[in-house]
């Protein structure tokens, strides 16, 4: 079984071996654009190539971003530790291509990486293209439809609305429509009885999103329009802690080595055991998730110069140890215990 950090690497390497140079993630506090606090998508640090004011040299470029979806568009905030598929700080490994290789090839090339490097089963694969949006002006992803369809059958290959299927990065930002891959997790026995496809962004535990191609076209401005970009861009995203778990076979990514070893020491401190108790559960996976943030946080070097957004952080991972119940199952299960709604919370820039 191949270890996460053997994921990452393998990632790294089949992109470079596409010509893809391959790039430090940005950290996850952004310093230098007022629309945006944190780097919530892969994209962010190459904002000014995609609107056409940096050098875009060189085209190809891949990378696992470090993101944190706490706020904004973007927030995943309130499903942390109950689900076990979504993360406040999570990575996504993207490639890039800025004005080269289009709609083909990113879809060939996410193929031959899922389904000849790592094994993973065609027919547990489906895929979303956008239905189009008369609202916008935008007609289906016929162009989309018809790569995947090389690689799969009509019934894994879904229409996907404007929510699921025209991804944005903020209010105003790059954007364009989007191709989803999703994986079916279930036993042999649920597939049997259920069509994967009808359980696409369904919000099934075993049928997740591990990967979204988007296809970068569009400018929206503040007054919602849409400007085209002055070239085409590939940003994709997948969520490193996904793949690791489909691909170490588990049902939850907390079930793998990103996560088991940090689950086991809260175990050890607290003297609790995971999997006895669903509500002390969700408050191993928010305190191990949190965790996570805080560490990736402080090695991004947010300490001391940030000093403000840690003391949130660990305010937010601390509080399930030091609330004064005599039982975990007593501990509403989610940093909101203990902290104004995310909102309020994150609403404001944080000053130095
Ligand atoms: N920008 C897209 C996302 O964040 C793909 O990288 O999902």
């Amino acid at each position: 079984m191949m270890t996460a950090n053997e994921i990452r690497d393998s990632f790294k390497q089949f992109f470079e071996g596409k010509g893809h140079k391959i790039e430090a993630s940005a950290p996850m506090v952004i310093k230098d654009d007022p629309t945006l606090m944190f780097t919530n998508a892969g994209m962010n640090q190459w904002k000014d190539i995609i609107l056409g004011t940096r050098d875009p040299e060189p085209r190809r470029r891949a990378d696992s971003q470090k993101c944190l979806r706490v706020s904004g568009k973007h927030n995943d905030l309130e499903e942390v530790g109950h689900d076990t598929y979504h993360h406040t700080m999570f990575e996504m490994l993207g490639n890039w291509s800025f004005g080269d290789y289009f709609k083909r090839e990113a879809i060939d090339y996410a193929w031959e990486y899922l389904v000849d490097v790592l094994h993973l089963n065609p027919q547990d694969i489906y895929v979303t293209v956008f239905e189009g949006s008369e609202e916008e002006g935008i007609a289906r992803d016929d162009e989309a439809a018809e790569y995947w369809s090389k690689h799969l059958p009509a019934d894994h290959i879904i229409n996907g609305n404007k929510h699921d299927n025209f991804w944005e990065m903020g209010e105003t930002g790059p954007c364009g429509p989007c191709s989803e891959i999703h994986l079916d997790s279930r036993s042999a026995k649920e597939k049997a009885e259920v069509h994967g496809a009808s359980l696409v962004n369904k919000d099934n535990p075993q049928v997740i999103e591990i990967w979204n191609i988007v296809f970068m076209q569009f400018n929206r401005k503040s007054d919602g329009s849409l400007q085209p970009l002055p070239m085409h861009v590939i940003d994709t995203g997948m969520g490193f802690e996904r793949l690791v778990r489909s691909l170490q076979g588990k049902t939850s990514n907390y079930d793998t080595d990103v996560f088991q070893p940090v689950i086991q020491e809260i175990s050890r401190l607290s003297g609790l055991k995971y999997g006895a108790d669903e509500k002390v559960d969700v408050a191993m996976r928010v305190v191990a998730d949190h965790l996570r943030a805080v560490a990736f946080s402080i090695a991004d070097g947010q300490l001391p110069g940030n000093a403000k957004l840690d003391t949130l952080f660990v305010v937010s991972f601390a509080a399930p140890f030091v609330t004064p119940t005599p039982s975990w199952s007593n501990v509403r299960p989610s940093c909101l215990s203990c902290c104004p709604p995310s909102s309020t919370r994150w609403a404001r820039p944080i000053p130095n």
